[in-house]
């Protein structure tokens, strides 16, 4: 069986159904025509409406389920779709779900308004919990979703002893696998049962699609296919395809992000205005063990805590960023900071402003020279203030 970085290569393509075209091509459509009425009731047309798939988003689906050893992968139109696809996969009406309290915060948000109104009754709990999770079953825990690392504050789960607990009491485990991406964390073989991407981030790499996608095991395939279906989600063709190419060279991207990140975050660690870098590969991280554990590599994404400092210094730190963008994605080929803002249950002790950046693929001597000279900015207004 091929590896994982071949599969990335080849997986979903059949230049002998296209004309010989190395990636499927781009199908916008939105019927298909039946060649006969037997054919239209039958059921066996591959394709009838493009709600249901085209060879476009069925390549990009079977590419996807092949690299996460699923048995179907579904496409949806933006990250959180996916998000809040797997969840109302599983849960209904009177079902309790139990999210980690490191969760993609527009995630927190669908639990808390559109999951209460519909009758999910969500619970947080501290990501870093493992199998202590068991505590908190209660006989209606249909779910637990998982994020590791978490995407703010990178908190590395123990998803194998997680999944253990829950499956132990016939509970499903969900897991928002953006950061480890399908490269480097195997979140069906650790034991989770719908693997969701944002492919907005590094299936997609050049910040110029919106895409999710979903895979299950066997077990969960059926519900998923269905739900998926029901409620009417589905991808646009060109971003199917722009989803198809950039994934041909995430295994090179990602390599360079990670070492590019390592860089900077292990040069980060000596500077005076930072109290902490949180990036699971460097060895004095919390998440080190884990990370080194479970997953296979790393990518660009990781946060930094500064010692204590004002706001204006922060403002003036974050405004003149040469090459670092102030913004709120990640996953693409550019360099992004945000200052982040998060609510939590279970809060992080932080000793000043979390900053996450995302580190892209430019030079990493300009992207430290643009923080130093961001840090002076900070020092100079700190100083004043
Ligand atoms: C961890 C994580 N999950 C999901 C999403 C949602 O993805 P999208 O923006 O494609 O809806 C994001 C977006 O930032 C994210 O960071």
């Amino acid at each position: 069986m091929a590896r994982k970085r071949t599969k990335i290569v080849e997986g979903g393509r059949a230049p002998a159904l296209h004309a010989g075209a190395v990636n499927v091509p781009v199908y916008r459509a939105s019927t298909f025509l039946f060649p006969d009425l037997e054919t239209m009731h039958d059921g066996s047309a591959a394709y009838t409406y493009a709600r249901r798939g085209t060879p476009t988003t069925r390549g990009l689906e079977q590419a996807i389920c092949d690299l996460e050893g699923g048995a179907r992968t579904v496409l949806t139109p933006s990250g959180l779709a996916a998000c809040t696809l797997a969840i109302l996969t599983v849960c209904g009406a009177g079902d309790h779900i139990l999210v980690t309290d490191s969760v993609y915060d527009p995630t927190r948000v669908f639990c808390e308004k559109l999951g209460k109104r519909y009758g999910i009754v969500t619970e947080f709990f501290e990501p870093r919990i493992g199998a202590g999770i068991a505590s908190l079953f209660r006989p209606n825990t249909r779910a637990v979703y998982l994020e590791s690392p978490g995407s703010l504050t990178l908190e590395v789960q123990d998803v194998p002893a997680i999944a253990a607990a829950a499956h132990r009491h016939g509970i499903a485990v969900a897991m928002d696998n953006t950061w480890g991406t399908p490269l480097h964390f195997d979140a069906l073989g650790h034991g989770v049962d719908l693997s969701l991407h944002s492919a907005t981030k590094y299936i997609g790499g050049h910040s110029d699609i919106l895409m999710g996608v979903v895979t299950a095991n066997e077990a969960w395939r059926k519900a998923l296919v269905e739900t998926h279906g029901i409620l009417g989600l589905c991808a646009a063709a060109d971003e199917a395809y722009l989803a198809q190419r950039g994934l041909r060279t995430l295994a090179v991207r990602l390599r360079q992000h990670q070492e590019s990140a390592t860089e900077i975050a292990t040069w980060l660690t000596s500077r005076p205005e930072v109290a902490r870098v949180i990036y699971p590969p460097l060895h004095n991280d919390a998440g080190h063990e884990l990370w080194r554990r479970d997953f296979t590599g790393a990518c660009g994404l990781f946060s930094v805590v500064l010692n204590p400092v004002n706001e204006d210094a922060i403002s003036a730190m974050m405004n003149g960023m040469q090459h670092f963008g102030l913004g709120v994605s990640w996953g693409g080929f550019e360099s992004l900071i945000i200052v982040a803002h998060f609510r939590r249950n279970f809060p992080p002790a932080l000793e000043g402003p979390l900053v996450r950046l995302h580190i892209g693929l430019e030079d990493v001597d300009d992207l430290k020279a643009d923080l130093a000279a961001g840090f002076e900015r900070l020092n100079r207004v700190n100083r004043e203030k």
